[in-house]
């Protein structure tokens, strides 16, 4: 091979390269889709604890007055959508997350050779937080809303009742199912706590009444 052939072969490969990343560079700018601002699936019902840093709480209801009455068999359906990421048998297999066996009042980010997330464990506080009743309903409502930065990539069960469901069917999931909640322990919603309107008006009106005995 002279040096003619050889700089012919050499020039074609330069411009097979230089094509190759105009290309690139202009099939880019013609289909660059602008990132969303907000992932479509998130969902921001943050549900603050009590005595949290303010923020909006959304009233949300609560499971606890529903589990007693809740139907196994339609959380057993329900759990289907959790079945592509939980095992939640006596097993313990972790797959995309946590095996779920006796979730209810297990430490948080407790279950062994599972590799959680950091915000999971810092939500946690060294295991020292269970998968109460309450803690589960917020998380299933909205994962992302109770544990910002998890990696449960799952948008949540908005229906109060499938909630229900699905925890009283994961509460069976245990050597020995944790005991109900006290339905009378559900914490009053947010939107109850309305009396302060009603209350004013006593300040005001009656007050021209107290003055009469003295006469
Ligand atoms: C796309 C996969 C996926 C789906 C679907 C999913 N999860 Fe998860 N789940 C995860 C991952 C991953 C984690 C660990 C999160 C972390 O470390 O931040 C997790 C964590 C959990 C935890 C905390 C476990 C622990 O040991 O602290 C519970 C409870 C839970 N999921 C319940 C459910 C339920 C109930 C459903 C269905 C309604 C569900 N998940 C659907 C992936 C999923």
């Amino acid at each position: 091979m002279d040096s003619f052939e050889f700089n012919k072969l050499v020039g074609a490969f330069l411009g097979a390269v230089f094509l190759v990343f105009s290309i690139s560079l202009i099939s880019d700018a013609i289909f660059a889709a602008p990132a969303p601002e907000k992932p479509g699936y998130a969902i921001e019902a943050t549900e603050e604890e009590a005595g949290g840093s303010g923020g909006e709480a959304p009233a949300q209801e609560s499971v606890i007055p529903l589990l007693a009455s809740a139907d196994l068999e339609k959380g057993a359906a329900v759990f289907k959508k959790c079945a592509a990421c939980h095992t939640d048998d006596a097993s313990g297999a972790n797959k995309v997350g946590p095996n779920l066996w006796g979730i209810v009042n297990r430490p948080i980010a407790g279950h062994e050779g599972f590799a959680y997330s950091a915000p999971m464990k810092e939500f946690s506080q060294g295991g020292s937080v269970k998968w109460d009743y309450e803690h589960l309903d917020h998380f299933l409502l909205s994962p992302k809303g109770l544990v910002k930065g998890t990696a449960m990539g799952f948008a949540g069960l908005k229906k109060v009742q499938e909630r229900a469901d699905v925890i009283a069917y994961l509460r069976s999931k245990a050597d020995s199912p944790e005991p109900l909640p006290d339905p009378a322990a559900a914490p009053a919603p947010e939107n109850a706590s309305a009396p302060a309107e009603g209350a004013a008006p006593a300040e005001g009106g009656a007050a021209p009444a107290e003055p009469a005995p003295a006469q």
